[in-house]
């Protein structure tokens, strides 16, 4: 604790002895301390310690404990028993109209909790007593009674939370007509401060949905998923948490997990008052969780009344998970969507870190209940699960200022007919306004501004800050330019983008992939492009859209695709590319009639895609992973040069200090790297590895995964890896290859690609040798052509392996090929010098 030798001992200590009271009233001042505290045992006659340092106050007679009973009722009961003395033993009766007023210190929300209990007396038979409970101005239980739930009695906890001002807060009991009121226990406790959203979000999802401070919330549920009943001793504001079983609709589909509530962590907006860590730290997930292909959803019922807008807070927090974008999932609200493809670890950055989102949902006078759903997302390669570690459903005081139901009796002369009139007036309003924006979104839409011809836009503009929000996708601005492209990406105006497609024409449509269909189109200025119209309902899509706009704006290079602009117009998204007229490169290989490609072309075409990724490692100023490396993504241009395109699923590669970036698995079936599948850490080897499945899908032209074929061939990494082992990879060759392969090229390329598959990251060459050694087995290839050209050798496959590479070989590299990358051919000589030397 900071004692240095260096003092003189005396002095040390009394330092140590500050540090240490410091240190220790620090600890104790982080619990919460409410201005309010009142704690009252109704009809009590002591102080009555109940859970650890909480002491009830009987209501009678003493006066400066800043609480009074009026009219000072005498009559209590209590029961006659044995067991340790609690709340429920005693209670007070009123006979007549009640109040508690109670000189609060605190403006703003404080908790207000009931204890009800009918004490078996020979006076009042409470369980039929019927009575009402308004706390400033807010009803919160009107003509109540424990009769009329037809249960037995049990002890019943109410908890409310009631706006306080500065005149106090007063608690009215009223007995209805010749019946009793009675309360057992009162508590009303500051609630701290941001306790409670100013908004939530709605369900379905829209716009956001305000919470007056003025509004009055009812609890009512509380639970803690996944774990035991918290008692007011595990909650530092002394809330109840109940176990979730009892809500479960498919108890099988839940798994309980629980980590050491110590291992919690509370990030900055997020505080044990919001809920303590032994809520965190147990969730339920789904059973069975990451096994195979599950796909179901965990279910919850929660019976509420109806006629009401509750506030629902969901707790997560990742305690399943070893890394971090490992767990995926969405959440349903009443069938709807409340949070989808949500990655906890993206708004925590940690593992076992508190995080809550607040929605408000309205349930029908018609309903009853309210559902709550996790399941997995629709997602490539994601380990299915999905969890919830706590969750709080509120009422929210209705326009009357009541949070209780009109008993049935009361039902069609007083509030209903007012409630009917006001929610007739809101769907009227809202009715209205979706009308509304719905002529506006057809006016835009036919009635595009035209073009403001020759707009000059010079640079690449600044991505839209509304990318990503659905409120205000509808965007008017439209930029355009029929100036050429100078190779930089800028906005479209959709009606440009229309033009060049022919109104989105289906003949001139090239491709269909996971984001949309791709069309041929041509811009005003002649330059044949590729267009990508998305579909406006994915927000996935929506992620990839930006990510790829991000991308591309700050990458560019020969052997990557080039956006030429984007549109999101009108909740469109739509990329424009440079065309690539000779499509994707996996077209060449097969299921296709197009002509067989030489391998002089498919090792160029090899080495195109791996300067591509070359510079996306290595080039720009921050290294990018691309994630998602495959044939179809490689596409060629007229002239069959090759470009790696799709950059949907880039990631910023680790940064100097990390060696990894954690990430949700996400890529390619077939192409998968097994360690970043393993792990959930992507590095560049993870596009190394998927490079490699290229390769071999190259070299024997068949897909990477085809479950046709008898089960050791249907991955292709494994098959061509067997015979790779056995050094007779050119059993498995595509037939249009065969005597045309030069077998020293073929044995490069194998090596190649079998080190770009090693099992381990660390194990595989970085792009930069894959490229040399790409570029080697090409000039193998060259120079035995021009062997055979001079000699008519028959050096080539099935024929005798035996050939000695000559420099020459290197002389007749194009000159094209020579000067991009000059540190690749000097790595090539020295290879051509000494063939053995890798
Ligand atoms: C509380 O009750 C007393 C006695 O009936 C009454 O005089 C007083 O106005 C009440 N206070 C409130 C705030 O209703
Ligand atoms: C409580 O018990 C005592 C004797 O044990 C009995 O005399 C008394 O009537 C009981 N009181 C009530 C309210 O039942
Ligand atoms: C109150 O009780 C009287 C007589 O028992 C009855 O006439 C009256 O309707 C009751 N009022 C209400 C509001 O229930
Ligand atoms: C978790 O589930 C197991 C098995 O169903 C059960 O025995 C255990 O009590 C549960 N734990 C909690 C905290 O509910
Ligand atoms: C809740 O508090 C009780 C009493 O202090 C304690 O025995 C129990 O272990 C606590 N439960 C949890 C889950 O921390
Ligand atoms: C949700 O959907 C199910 C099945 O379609 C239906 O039975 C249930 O009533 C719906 N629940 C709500 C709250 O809309
Ligand atoms: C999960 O529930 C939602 C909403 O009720 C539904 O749309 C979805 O299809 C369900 N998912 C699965 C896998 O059952």
């Amino acid at each position: 604790m900071g004692c240095s030798r260096s003092i003189p001992n005396s002095f040390g200590l009394f330092i140590c002895l500050v540090c240490c009271l410091f240190w220790i009233s620090s600890s104790v001042l982080a619990a919460f301390r409410p201005v309010d505290n009142f704690l009252i045992d109704c009809g009590g006659t002591k102080p009555l310690e109940i859970d650890v340092g909480r002491t009830f106050q009987p209501d009678s007679g003493n006066s400066n404990l800043g609480f009074s009973v009026s009219p000072a009722s005498r009559i209590f009961v209590s029961e006659n028993v044995t067991s340790p003395s609690n709340l429920y033993q005693t209670c007070r009766v009123f006979t007549e109209t009640s109040n508690y007023t109670f000189r609060t210190n605190q403006v703003g929300r404080h908790w207000l909790r009931l204890h009800l209990y009918p004490i078996e007396n020979s006076h009042y038979n409470l369980k039929a007593a019927v009575f009402s409970v308004v706390a400033n101005g807010v009803t919160l239980l009107h003509e109540f009674s424990f009769a009329e739930s037809g249960k037995p009695p049990s002890r019943l906890r109410k908890e409310f939370v009631i706006p306080v001002d500065a005149s106090g807060f007063v608690l009215i009991l009223s007995p209805s007509n010749g019946s009793v009121a009675f309360i057992n226990g009162i508590e009303v406790i500051s609630v701290p401060d941001g306790q409670f959203p100013p908004t939530a979000v709605s369900i379905p999802i829209g716009s956001s949905v305000d919470i007056p401070v003025h509004v009055a919330l009812g609890t009512a549920y509380r639970i803690n998923m996944g774990g035991p009943l918290l008692t007011p001793n595990n909650d530092s504001l002394w809330r109840t948490w109940e176990p979730d079983y009892p809500f479960l609709l498919n108890s099988a589909s839940a798994r309980n997990g629980s980590v050491d509530p110590s291992f919690i962590k509370y990030p900055a907006g997020v505080t044990v008052e919001i809920a303590p860590n032994v809520v965190y730290a147990t969730a339920q997930e789904m059973a069975d969780a990451n096994v195979g292909d599950q796909r179901f959803n965990i279910s919850w019922v929660f019976r509420v009344d109806g006629g009401f807008t509750y506030l629902i807070r969901l707790h997560f927090c990742d305690i399943v998970s070893q890394a971090l974008n490992n767990l995926v999932f969405n959440v349903y609200i009443n069938n709807q969507t409340a949070l989808n493809s949500f990655d906890i670890s993206s708004k925590t950055k940690g593992i076992s870190a508190a995080y809550f989102v607040d929605f408000a949902a309205g349930v029908s006078m018609s309903s009853d209940q309210i559902l709550v759903q996790i399941g997995p997302p629709n997602l490539r390669n994601i380990p299915p699960n999905a969890i919830l570690n706590g969750l709080e459903i509120m009422k929210i005081s209705n326009i009357e200022d009541s949070l209780d139901v009109p008993v049935v009796a009361d039902f069609g002369s007083r509030g209903p007919k007012k409630k009917v009139v006001v929610l007739a007036i809101v769907f009227c309003l809202v009715g209205s306004a979706i009308l509304a924006l719905i002529a506006a979104a057809i006016y835009l839409y036919f009635h595009q501004p035209k073009k403001p011809k020759k707009r000059p836009v010079s640079a690449w503009l600044p991505l839209p800050t509304h990318v990503g929000h659905s409120e205000s996708k509808i965007s008017t601005v439209s930029y355009t330019s029929t100036a050429p492209s100078l190779g930089l990406g800028r906005v479209l105006a959709f009606s440009e983008v229309r033009e060049a497609t022919k109104n989105f024409d289906e003949s001139l449509v090239i491709g269909l992939g996971g984001f949309g269909k791709v069309y041929r189109g041509i811009l005003d200025n002649e330059v044949v492009v590729a267009v990508k119209r998305g579909n406006p309902r994915s927000r996935q899509g929506l992620m990839e859209f930006r990510t790829e706009i991000e991308m591309l704006s700050k990458l560019r290079h020969r052997h990557l695709v080039s956006l030429i602009g984007y549109c999101e117009e009108l909740n469109e998204m739509i990329l424009v590319y440079e065309f690539m007229a000779g499509g994707p490169l996996r077209k060449h290989l097969y299921g296709s009639d197009l002509p067989p490609l030489t391998w002089k072309q498919r090792l160029e075409i090899c080495i195109g895609a791996a300067k591509g990724l070359h510079y996306l490692h290595t080039g720009a100023a921050e290294s990018v992973i691309h994630r998602d490396v495959k044939t179809t993504n490689i596409l060629l241009d007229e002239n069959h040069t090759s470009k790696v395109a799709d950059f949907g699923l880039s990631k910023l590669g680790p940064t100097l200090d990390q060696t990894h970036v954690s990430t949700a698995v996400k890529g390619s079936f077939g192409y998968l790297d097994p360690e970043y599948f393993r792990r959930q850490q992507l590095t560049e080897k993870s596009d190394v590895y998927s490079f490699g499945v290229v390769l071999m899908e190259v070299l024997c032209a068949r897909p990477a995964i085809n479950p046709a074929l008898p089960r050791e061939q249907v991955n292709i990494a494994e098959w061509a890896m067997y015979w790779q082992k056995k050094g007779q990879l050119e059993q498995i060759i595509d037939p249009h290859l065969v005597g045309y392969v030069n077998l020293d090229s073929l044995r490069k390329f194998g090596e190649t690609a079998e080190k770009c598959l090693s099992e381990y990251g660390i194990q595989r060459p970085t792009m930069g040798d894959v490229l040399w050694n790409l570029e080697y087995a090409l000039q193998l290839q060259e120079a035995s052509v021009q062997t055979i050209a001079d000699e008519s050798s028959t050096n080539y496959i099935p024929e005798i392996p035996e050939w000695i590479p000559h420099i020459e070989g290197a002389e007749c590299e194009s000159a094209d090929r020579a000067s991009d990358d000059a540190a690749t051919r000097s790595a090539v000589f020295s290879q051509l010098i000494n063939p053995k030397g890798r």
